[in-house]
């Protein structure tokens, strides 16, 4: 506690303990605000709660700041791998040699899934979507290792998180050959992460797919930078179902349910699709913004706005830098990069985006950066889903090791009906 908030309510004047993060950030403590006034806040979308204090992200949204664990999200781009990020994120430090070399050998010893479970994928029908099947399958795996839920030491924690940090890409490379209908294809123990799982999604039996350096690198930076943003949908909900003391499985299966939307995860399909509709139907982006502005049947400019971001989102930034190169490394050209560079030109400049502070997000270039690899649309928010696995678990470890930790509980404002009385069937 580091101060005292006063509120008045009814006559009374009430006394609320204030908190300071390590950033400066101010929050008033309403945790007894109902057992002591009758009163409870009201924040349709949570825009001003905050749920829990968490030391993993730290974001400045009106500054464009992302921090993992104290250190910005752009000297991680430039030097770290997704799997040196993810235990960073997880465990709270850079991890040593001897750490990292163990982590590293526990994710690929735990990439095979269980000779049983890869018959669950033909059982789904061919145009079930990957993140479905993610999601089923996330939490199938608990079924399959009933002892990896069993979190009671560090050593434990180690282990579930490799083996759901490794099998969901197998999973998820396994879903996609399921909807094209090509043979699942075996982890290879001799490939760093990200290589093993373009290996699976691209190898056939009859002929390796070998990723090239560059692809291998823009595939590790999509993924670092999707691996953790603070309390987001997804993320707030592995807490909230990991806050009953759901297993870490169920947990981040939940998280991946919550990431489909197309206001979340999804926006990264959304997005392309966007662009893709603007280039096959030739239309002027001027005319597309026109739209935007007029909110005609609901148009969005996707991949913009953010509800934290009042400012450039970082991880955009630092996208739209690395579509360039990459582009350039693997000599191909996008259109839809250029009409999204077109777009984007044109909302900064426009009154309604600047009025509204709305700026592009992670979404906006990392479709077009997924494309230039070779990842299929459908595919694009379960990619999402794989970065933002470090974020989830992360979370949910400190749900895990606060003994403090209460259920995850929201109240309500009812505003239904009153006094209603139940109705024999033959007189409604
Ligand atoms: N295009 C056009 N108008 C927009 C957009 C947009 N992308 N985003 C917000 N607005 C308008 C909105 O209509 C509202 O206008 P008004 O004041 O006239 O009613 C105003 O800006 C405030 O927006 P809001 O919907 O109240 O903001 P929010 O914080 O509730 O929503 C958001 C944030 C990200 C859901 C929203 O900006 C959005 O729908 N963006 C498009 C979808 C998208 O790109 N989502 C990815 C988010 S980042 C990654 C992730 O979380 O997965």
């Amino acid at each position: 506690m580091s101060g005292v908030a006063r509120l008045e309510l009814d006559g009374t004047v009430y006394e609320l303990p204030t908190y300071v993060g390590t950033e400066g950030e101010r929050a008033i403590d309403i945790s007894k605000l109902r057992d002591t006034t009758g009163y409870i806040t009201l924040d349709d979308g949570y825009g001003n709660t905050g749920s829990c204090r968490s030391a993993v992200t730290f974001i400045d949204g009106d500054a464009g700041i992302l921090r993992y664990r104290g250190i910005p999200i752009e000297e991680l781009a430039g030097r770290s791998s997704f799997v040196e990020t993810a235990w960073l994120v997880i465990f709270g430090t850079l991890p040593t040699v001897e750490q990292r070399d163990r982590f590293s050998t526990l994710l690929s010893d735990s990439a095979m899934i269980d000779e049983v479970m890869r018959k669950h994928f033909n059982a789904f029908p061919q145009s079930a979507p990957p993140m479905a099947i993610l999601s089923a399958m996330i939490n199938t795996l608990s079924a399959h290792d009933a002892g990896v839920t069993q979190i009671e030491d560090d050593a434990d924690m180690e282990r579930a998180t490799a083996v759901l940090m490794s099998k969901v890409r197998t999973i998820a490379a396994a879903s996609y050959k399921a909807s094209i209908g090509e043979p699942l294809v075996y982890p290879r123990y001799d490939l760093k992460y990200a290589e093993n799982f373009l290996h699976m999604m691209f190898s056939v039996p009859y002929r390796q797919f070998e990723a090239t350096p560059e692809v291998t690198a823009a595939l590790n930076l999509f993924l670092m930078l999707h691996a953790d943003h603070e309390q987001n949908c997804s993320t707030s909900t592995v807490r909230m179902v990991g806050s009953s003391k759901a297993n870490l499985f169920a947990s981040c299966a939940a998280g991946v349910c919550a990431l489909w939307g197309p206001l979340h995860g999804g926006a990264n399909v959304a997005a392309v699709q966007m662009l893709q509709q603007i280039n096959d139907s030739g239309m002027p982006v001027a005319e597309f913004v026109r739209k935007v502005k007029n909110k005609d049947e609901g148009v969005k400019l996707m991949g913009f706005g953010h509800r934290v971001y009042k400012n450039f989102d970082p991880r955009s930034k630092i996208l739209k830098k690395s579509v360039d190169e990459v582009l350039a490394q693997l000599d191909k050209t996008d259109p839809l990069l250029d009409i999204a560079l077109e777009l984007e030109a044109a909302a900064l400049e426009d009154d309604y985006f600047i009025e509204r502070k709305l700026y592009p997000n992670v979404d906006f270039y990392s479709g077009i950066l997924l494309r230039a690899i070779g990842i299929p649309l459908e595919m694009f928010t379960v990619m999402f889903a794989i970065g933002r696995m470090p974020g989830w678990i992360a979370n949910w470890k400190e749900i895990n090791d606060d003994e403090k930790s209460r259920i995850y509980r929201p109240r309500q404002i009812y505003v239904g009906p009153t006094g209603v009385q139940w109705q024999p069937r033959d007189e409604r």
